[in-house]
């Protein structure tokens, strides 16, 4: 099956995901007890949103070549702009953290400051080269080593960040599952495209990038 190249149809997608964040800022300012208590809901709550955005991105591509559905091959098409809302609800997940880090003794272990501090390196790196200029002049091997590195890397982080919490929150335990499941996907979606590849079933079309 070779797939039909679908133009990026979610003009919406980031005008949509910066109004959605000025009303979880807002709703977390009005209703939060204490600027921690706000600043805490911000925080989780752009974890959640930056974990659906990231689920989004990289179940595109395996979800297009598995399903060819018109749907998924128009998010695949959109996966730039849901990269780009990564970045954007990730840019205020910092600032909620900078700002409770001010207010409160963070007392995050060594090892989860770097990671997570090297995650945010990775999601800046990615939103600053989205643009095809910007592949130009990294070149489209160095390009798509920092992709096919950098999104394996943030799918640790979110997975980690998610499972320390599993034993006592559902919310934590269901992202746990939805990781896990994203990268079983990412698995059978590569296993399958190597058998038709070797049976000289071409699944990715012109232009189309497995990542
Ligand atoms: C790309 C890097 C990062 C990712 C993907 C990430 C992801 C997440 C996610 C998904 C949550 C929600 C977890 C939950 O509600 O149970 C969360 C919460 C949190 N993150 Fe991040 N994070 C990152 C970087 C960091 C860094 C560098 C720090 C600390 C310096 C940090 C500190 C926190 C804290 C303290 C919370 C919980 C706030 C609370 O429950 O009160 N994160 N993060």
């Amino acid at each position: 099956m070779v797939l039909a190249v679908t133009k990026p149809r979610a003009h919406r997608l980031l005008p949509g995901t910066a109004a959605l964040l000025v009303l979880l800022v807002a709703a977390a300012l009005g209703g939060g007890d204490s600027g921690e208590d706000s600043a805490r809901i911000v925080i989780r709550s752009t974890g959640v949103l930056s974990s659906l955005l990231f689920v989004l991105a990289w179940a595109a591509a395996p979800l297009a070549h598995l399903s060819g559905k018109r749907w998924a091959r128009s998010l695949l098409a959109s996966r730039r702009r849901v990269g780009l809302g990564l970045a954007m609800s990730h840019g205020v997940h910092l600032l909620a953290l900078l700002t409770l880090a001010r207010l409160v003794e963070l007392g995050v272990d060594p090892l989860t400051l770097v990671a997570g501090s090297g995650g945010f390196v990775v999601i800046a790196l990615m939103a600053a080269t989205s643009s095809d200029a910007a592949v130009a002049a990294l070149g489209r091997e160095r390009w798509l080593l920092l992709h096919r590195t950098g999104m394996p890397y943030l799918w640790v982080v979110f997975t980690f960040t998610w499972a320390g919490g599993a034993a006592h929150s559902p919310v934590a335990a269901v992202g746990t599952a939805v990781m896990l499941a994203l990268a079983a996907l990412r698995i059978y979606a590569r296993l399958r495209a190597r058998r038709a590849s070797s049976s000289g079933c071409a699944t990715v079309g012109a232009g189309e990038t497995w990542k």
